[in-house]
């Protein structure tokens, strides 16, 4: 994207005519591929899903944005709020980079409550006359007005000691005591990557604690967005390590997210005891996921369904990804779950089908372009099982399943005109710990997320198909109940 120069790229929305953002949202709102239900930008490229809190009956999420094209440059926040995490309002960018820490990005951060307001605590990120990175960590709050006022200077204006300027993604979180912690995604000065604690008793000013100890202390260049959070009396810690090698049918993606589980932290001690690192979604696209806690206590997910140096068909359109729907997560025996959030079933529009089937050779069961699927009480008679939806002649996105080595696999290779990443393959599967006895999938239209198992299992992908591929087909030998809902 030659176009796309340095100055491009740090372009402020406030240089546009407000006319022209009006015709470049137009057309972007009657371009291809744009989602009916996911989070999505209006202009421009979204990443990160920041600052996500609940607060006085609202749910605030916020996402990275660059507003003017389908490239990473100037990061504003962009706000939605919600009721019941399904249905969106949307508020407009909150947080503008037009202060010297931020003056090249609005970086991602998170959100909390305190004094009974909405606050967050972001990455200010700043470029000097030679381009070198200076970063910082601002805390601000939402006015009523919908901006953040920044409590400048950043109340942790350099880096410490040991770690490079890739030091950033503040997540804060408040203990029983009282305490105010916040971790954040570090590069050592050796290049490794890894998190560090600071503590505040006023999620104002701040403490350098030093760095989480785990027990990989050699894992890749760079841990982006980390978060860490208690469940089910475990410690959880996430996070985006950058410079992962495939390994088996693990790390497929350019960049992968996963986590720790472990013993929940004792604070300020840093040692975290925890088991190996698990990637939480085996799909295309899927990054910086970031999690809050509901007004009913569940811990709520949301990630962003993209990566970093990717290019995607709807670039073109000049506006590039979207939030995942909220997971819903929990820890059974001792593995963490992720169910779609339960306020889904909204979504539900017309019932196209609700049956208990018997699958003998090639059954085209339905067509539907924007949907929910269901399977349950599977209980396959052949070895391996498949499906395929938002088929056509040409199109087709494959699931399958081989009963064998409990194997599940997507293939996008025929998903539509162009694959995103295809030289990263065009195939992910996972071999399940129990035999596959559900399945719940979400499509919208560019997207997929599939739900094995009851949360064992989780994939995420972009699919870019033409608006007539609606066929549903199975095949295989097979006995099922299957719901079929139209979402659009
Ligand atoms: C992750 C990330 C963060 C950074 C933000 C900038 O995708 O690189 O580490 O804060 O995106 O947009």
């Amino acid at each position: 994207m030659n176009q796309w120069t340095r100055e491009a790229r740090y372009r402020p929305l406030s240089d546009v005519d407000p006319s022209v953002y009006q015709a470049m949202k137009e057309e972007v709102r009657t371009s291809p591929w744009r989602f009916s239900y996911h989070i999505q930008p209006p202009t421009g490229l979204l990443n990160d899903p920041n600052g996500f809190v609940y607060h006085d009956g609202l749910y605030h999420l916020f996402y990275q944005w660059f507003p003017l094209g389908p490239v990473h440059g100037l990061k504003y926040w962009y706000h939605m709020t919600s009721k019941d995490l399904v249905h969106w309002f949307d508020e407009g960018a909150a947080l503008i980079p037009n202060d010297d820490p931020d003056s090249h990005g609005a970086y991602s951060g998170s959100g909390f409550i305190k004094d009974d307001q909405v606050h967050i605590m972001y990455t200010g990120n700043k470029r000097d006359a030679d381009w070198n990175r200076h970063t910082s960590q601002i805390v601000g709050h939402l006015r009523s007005d919908g901006r953040i006022e920044k409590h400048l200077p950043p109340a942790i204006p350099t880096v410490p000691e040991g770690y490079t300027e890739h030091f950033r993604d503040p997540k804060v979180f408040q203990v029983a005591s009282g305490m105010w912690y916040c971790i954040i995604g570090a590069q050592r000065s050796d290049l490794t990557g890894c998190t560090v604690i600071y503590q505040s008793q006023d999620a104002e000013h701040w403490t350098f604690l030093g760095e989480l100890q785990t027990n990989y202390p050699t894992f890749g260049y760079m841990w982006e967005c980390p978060d860490y959070f208690e469940l089910d009396g475990k410690g959880v810690l996430l996070f985006s390590p950058q410079g992962i090698e495939p390994d088996g049918v693990n790390y497929q993606n350019i960049f992968q997210s996963g986590y720790f589980i472990g013993e929940p932290l004792a604070l300020p001690n840093l040692e975290f005891t925890h088991e190996s690192f698990q990637e939480l979604d085996f799909g295309f696209d899927f990054y910086a996921p970031q999690t809050t806690e509901a007004a009913d206590g569940r811990r709520i997910l949301v990630g962003w369904m993209g990566l970093p140096d990717i290019s995607y068909p709807s670039d073109i359109y000049n506006w590039a990804h979207a939030l995942t729907l909220p997971r819903e997560l929990s820890i059974e025996h001792g593995q963490l779950r992720q169910r779609p959030v339960r306020e889904l079933t909204q979504l539900r529009k017309e019932t196209l089908f609700d049956e208990t089937i018997l699958f003998e050779q090639d059954v085209t069961i339905a067509e539907a372009e924007i949907f929910e699927l269901v399977l349950s009480d599977l209980k396959l008679t052949s070895d391996s099982f498949r499906f395929s939806v938002r088929q056509e002649a040409t199109e087709q996105t494959v699931f399958h399943y081989d009963a064998v080595s409990r194997q599940f696999t997507i293939d996008r290779s025929r998903s539509g005109a162009e694959v995103p990443a295809e030289s990263f393959g065009t195939s992910r599967s996972t071999v399940l710990t129990k035999d596959l006895h559900t399945l719940r999938l979400f499509v919208d239209r560019s997207s997929f997320e599939l739900f094995l198992n009851d949360g064992e299992a989780v994939a995420s992908g972009r699919i870019f198909p033409k608006g007539s591929s609606r066929g549903i087909e199975f095949s295989g030998e097979a006995a099922a109940h299957l719901s079929l809902y139209d979402l659009s």
